[in-house]
């Protein structure tokens, strides 16, 4: 590192951790410097906004207060935890990861960077937050709020997630905290700050940005060109149609299996509408042809734009399809992913 870019790094990083001191919100995560509470909190965090995780977070940590509760929970209980949440997967690994740090490290959340990356479920991102934020080491961290602020306080032009652009900003943010001596943790969760609060990807604050004397892209007028990214695959349009069958007061729904997406979360039995049917063509269940939709939802996951129309249907055939009959206080107690959640709460009212 040249002189001039070490007096520009010892600038960002006192006005990042000055300004952080001001302006950190009062983040439920950040009363604790529990690994495993800190853990959780930003495995939920990835691909959720923080309003929606903070609930979510502080039931998880009221009923699965340690390594050792989540270890021994019951998987369905787990699932259960992180209904609305959406990225099951996230869950799974929360509790495979638990129980290798009892069965590996004696049930004690181990503090290496290392150890901590080679768990089910986390990256290099997530054990550089767990090592800075729980333990205070100087590890780097690089999110997409840190590449925003990155690429444009150092005009980076390069593609962030091309090779040697992404290894250079993972330096940059190395540097930026090994040099802020022993303030890790805050210098880290600064710069997620000042991505999430002021550094926006559209229409970002720079009148009150602490960085802006330095901001290359405010300087040179390149904030909407950085980062450089390409542009988002546009999203796929995929139609279901789900059948909300009623036998003496109990409905029938379906537990996805194992290794797919949603798996093992429950729902109405459904079916893709493919080659543009007009209506709803099954096997198994009979909707009137007049039938109108009970409801009709609109989900997005990923680059998948979701519509599900619902019908109330029969059985057709004599053909008994796989699945429970459960009432409605009974479908209450199980994890069903967001897009049939919405049906459930149609049933109960
Ligand atoms: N995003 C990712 N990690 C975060 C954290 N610890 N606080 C706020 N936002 C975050």
């Amino acid at each position: 590192m040249n002189s001039v870019n070490s007096v520009k790094n010892q600038f960002v990083i006192r006005a990042l951790l000055k300004w952080f001191s001001q302006n950190a919100r009062d983040l439920p995560w950040r009363k604790t410097r529990d690994p495993y509470a800190i853990w959780v909190s930003e495995i939920m965090l990835q691909q959720t906004q923080v309003k929606t995780v903070i609930p979510f977070w502080e039931r998880w940590m009221r009923e699965l207060p340690t390594i050792q509760t989540l270890a021994k929970a019951k998987p369905e209980n787990v699932l259960k935890l992180w209904e609305g949440l959406g990225y099951y997967t996230r869950a799974r690994n929360l509790q495979s990861a638990a129980k290798m740090i009892y069965e590996k490290h004696s049930g004690k959340f181990p503090e290496t960077f290392d150890d901590i990356l080679a768990l089910p479920g986390i990256g290099r991102y997530t054990a550089g937050a767990i090592c800075s934020i729980a333990f205070n080491q100087p590890k780097p961290i690089l999110d997409g709020n840190v590449i925003r602020v990155l690429t444009r306080v150092f005009g980076i032009r390069g593609n962030p997630r091309g090779k040697e652009t992404n290894a250079q900003l993972w330096g940059l943010a190395e540097q930026l905290v090994s040099n802020s001596k022993l303030s890790c943790s805050s210098l880290n969760q600064s710069l997620m700050e000042l991505g999430a609060l002021i550094c926006t990807p559209r229409q970002p604050k720079c009148f009150i940005c602490p960085l802006r004397k330095s901001c290359v892209a405010f300087k040179e007028n390149l904030i909407e060109q950085l980062p450089n990214l390409e542009k988002r695959v546009s999203s796929t349009n995929r139609r279901f149609t789900a059948f909300v069958v009623e036998n003496e007061a109990r409905f029938l729904v379906q537990q996805r299996p194992a290794k797919v997406v949603n798996a093992r979360l429950w729902e109405f039995p459904n079916v893709e509408i493919t080659n543009g049917e007009t209506f709803p063509a099954n096997k198994v269940f009979e909707v009137a042809s007049d039938a109108s939709p009970l409801c009709t939802i609109k989900h997005s996951i990923t680059h998948y734009r979701i519509t599900m129309e619902v019908f109330r249907a029969e059985l057709r055939s004599k053909e008994i399809p796989v699945g429970k009959w459960l009432r409605v206080s009974e479908l209450r107690k199980l994890a069903f992913s967001s897009a049939h959640r919405k049906i459930l709460h149609l049933l109960a009212r």
